[in-house]
């Protein structure tokens, strides 16, 4: 079997083909230009610009035609409403246009799965990072469990934004990364609030510590701060469960400092450390392919009226009948 992924949550376009093997056989990706935040309408506008040439990009890469696609899958969310509309429309025609059976996957879903099939990792604690979303999440009673989250902004937006305000670049992630390399550490709010997590504080605390101290202390107190909060939940999540693996998702996850601190933490639990490789870390198609590979496979189907898209689609409503 082979599928078609289209994402298309945010500000990326992905279109990957993947079989039911797992091999990768495309994984097309176009990025958005962005000098500010992400306009909704901006970036629906972008895909609805862009789906012919990147689903074009997907197939030639592929070496097939629409005719060898067996089923088409889709972010059906979270993610900004109008972007996700562009994706589920392109698919839902696909679908209908070729008659190919269509499947709409959750993203979250898309970052573990594809990660668990590139890494080898069987049962891990994830900790999905990126610009929407932070979460720490685990497999438990046929559900993938949200342990811990943000309560306002992702972290990865709170990196960008603090970047923006100080006029350092977008996306700010790279920067700050770069910048803290050479900063010495200053104290900023650390929140933690039982296993959930806030940013918005910081990023104030940050902006406004620009005042007094050189912004790559200020980018070195930001990672150290931030990064941290995360590994402390990510470990009680460890404790919690008992489960052996850990494994980063998500495109803040390319932060080598990021890694490095969960993968200490991990092995003082005596747990095995596992990150993807860095095309898959962030949104992309392949990962929204084999989501819907390992859900059709399972025996879901869903109707055209099932494929509404959902802004607020949560990780752990999603009845995980493949494992
Ligand atoms: P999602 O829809 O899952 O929320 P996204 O649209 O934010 O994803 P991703 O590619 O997963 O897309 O993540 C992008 C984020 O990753 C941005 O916030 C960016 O700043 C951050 N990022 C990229 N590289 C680094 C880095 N080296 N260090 C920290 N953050 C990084
Ligand atoms: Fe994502």
């Amino acid at each position: 079997m082979i599928c078609l992924g289209i994402e298309g949550t945010a500000e990326k376009l992905g279109v990957g083909i993947v079989t039911d093997g797992g091999e990768i056989l495309a994984n097309a990706i176009k990025h958005m230009p962005l000098v500010t935040g992400i306009h909704p309408r901006e970036a629906a506008q972008h895909h609805a610009d862009n789906m012919g040439a990147v689903l074009e990009q997907a197939l030639d890469g592929a070496n097939l035609d629409l005719g060898a696609i067996d089923l088409i899958a889709f972010s059906q969310g979270p993610g900004l409403g109008p972007c996700l509309r562009v994706a589920a429309v392109s698919a839902r025609t696909l679908s209908l246009v070729n008659d190919i059976p269509l499947i709409g996957v959750n993203h979250c879903i898309g970052h573990i799965e594809i990660g668990m099939l590139l890494t080898g990792a069987r049962d891990p604690i994830t900790l999905y990072v990126s610009g929407g979303n932070t979460q720490i999440i685990a497999f438990d009673s046929g559900r993938y469990r949200v342990f811990g989250e943000t309560l306002d902004i992702a972290i990865g937006n709170c990196i960008d934004q603090f970047a923006r305000s100080a006029g350092i670049g977008n996306p700010g992630g790279p920067v700050v990364e770069k910048l803290a390399l050479d900063g010495k550490y200053i104290p900023l709010p650390y929140v933690v609030k039982g296993m959930d997590l806030s940013f918005s504080g910081i990023y104030t605390a940050a902006v406004n510590a620009l005042a007094k101290h050189r912004v790559e202390d200020v980018c070195c107190g930001l990672q150290e701060t931030a990064f941290a909060m995360i590994t402390e939940v990510t470990e009680r999540a460890i404790a919690h469960t008992e489960k052996r693996e850990v494994m980063l998702a998500g495109g803040v996850a390319i932060n080598k400092r990021l890694q490095e601190m969960i993968k200490t933490m991990a092995h003082e639990h005596g747990a095995e450390f596992f990150i993807p490789q860095k095309d898959v870390l962030g949104d992309n198609g392949a990962m929204i392919a084999w989501a819907g590979i390992l859900r059709y496979k399972s025996g879901e189907r869903q109707s055209l009226e099932d494929t509404a898209v959902r802004q607020r689609f949560r990780t752990d409503e999603v009845d995980v009948k493949w494992r």
